[in-house]
């Protein structure tokens, strides 16, 4: 399958890869995938961010190329780098006359020792390609515009080669942890979806579909004391991630319930911060109990 023809068809499609996306997050896939257009997902952290670009390309049979954001990334290590290394050999070869030759020069600046990085790769693909550019609040301003100005048109022009365009756009997914607020513009491009934690249930059913040997009672337990987790005003609160971390963490040590003592067991599971551990330990009964 292409595209998928409505939302509960994407439901569906995106279920049978591992991914239970609720209606909001399907919708606004499927307008993505329908009508061509970037979307930004933000959210709390482990919430399925990330994920749903790769359940995505898995299930549409695209390739993912992912363009991961951090403090100083630069345009080459997004677009194309020369290879450097390939270059000083082939030149080391030439005999003094082909090197005075401007052809042998030029070809120096051809295809062949062009690297590919995610965003030529993402355009050179077109729409056989999932474009996942992860945690874009990390990356600077500076960076962020020049994003702006390939998204509005899928072009890379590099001037000792030529323009390339996209034959048509590659499905964009950008996410965000909102380190930072994002521009206007960027948002303006893009769709936007704000993914937050699951209802309970729905969690329950995540950690199914993902750890499908946890018993449905433990993992209902660990669902309800995760919830409880989230109320505590932790500096980190878990994320599905940390929930299903739990969850196997029991079950792989044969825990069957979640007691105080089996939680106090696999803590470092589900809370990984120093100051957070204190207040959870201090509240481990009441997190552990009635669930
Ligand atoms: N709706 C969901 N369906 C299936 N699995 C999910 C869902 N939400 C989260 N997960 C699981 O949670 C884990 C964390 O997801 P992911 O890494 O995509 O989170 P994220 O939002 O990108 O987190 P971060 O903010 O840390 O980058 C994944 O391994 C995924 O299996
Ligand atoms: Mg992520």
């Amino acid at each position: 399958m292409d595209r998928p023809e409505t939302v509960a068809q994407l439901t569906q499609t995106l279920r049978g890869g591992g991914y239970l996306a609720d209606r909001g997050l399907a919708t606004a896939l499927f307008v993505a995938l329908s009508l061509q257009r970037p979307i930004l997902l933000e959210g709390e952290v482990g919430v399925g961010k990330t994920e749903v670009a790769k359940v995505l390309a898995a299930v549409f049979g695209r390739r993912l190329i992912r363009l991961q954001c951090y403090e100083g990334i630069d345009t080459h290590q997004a677009l194309y780098e020369w290879d450097y290394a390939r270059q000083m050999l082939h030149i080391r070869a030439l005999s003094a006359h082909q090197a005075a030759d401007s052809d042998a020069v030029d070809k120096l600046f051809g295809p062949a020792y062009l690297l590919e990085r995610p965003l030529l790769a993402a355009v050179r693909a077109g729409d056989q390609a999932v474009l996942l550019i992860d945690e874009i609040d990390r990356a600077d301003d500076e960076f962020e515009a020049f994003l702006l100005e390939v998204l509005s048109d899928f072009q890379i022009s590099i001037p000792e080669i030529g323009t390339i365009t996209a034959p048509s756009p590659p499905l964009v997914v950008l996410t965000s942890n909102r380190t930072r607020e994002l521009h206007d513009a960027l948002k303006r491009r893009c769709l936007y979806h704000w993914i937050g934690y699951p209802p309970a249930d729905r969690e329950v059913e995540i950690v199914l579909v993902r750890e499908p040997e946890v018993a449905p009672e433990l993992a209902r337990k660990v669902v309800a004391a995760v919830h409880r987790l989230r109320e505590l005003d932790l500096a980190k609160p878990p994320g599905v991630a940390e929930t299903i971390d739990w969850a196997r963490t029991l079950d792989f040590l044969g825990a069957a319930d979640l007691t105080a003592q089996a939680a106090a067991d696999t803590l470092g599971a589900v809370v990984k911060e120093r100051d957070d551990l204190e207040v959870v330990h201090a509240n481990l009964e009441e997190i552990t109990s009635g669930a």
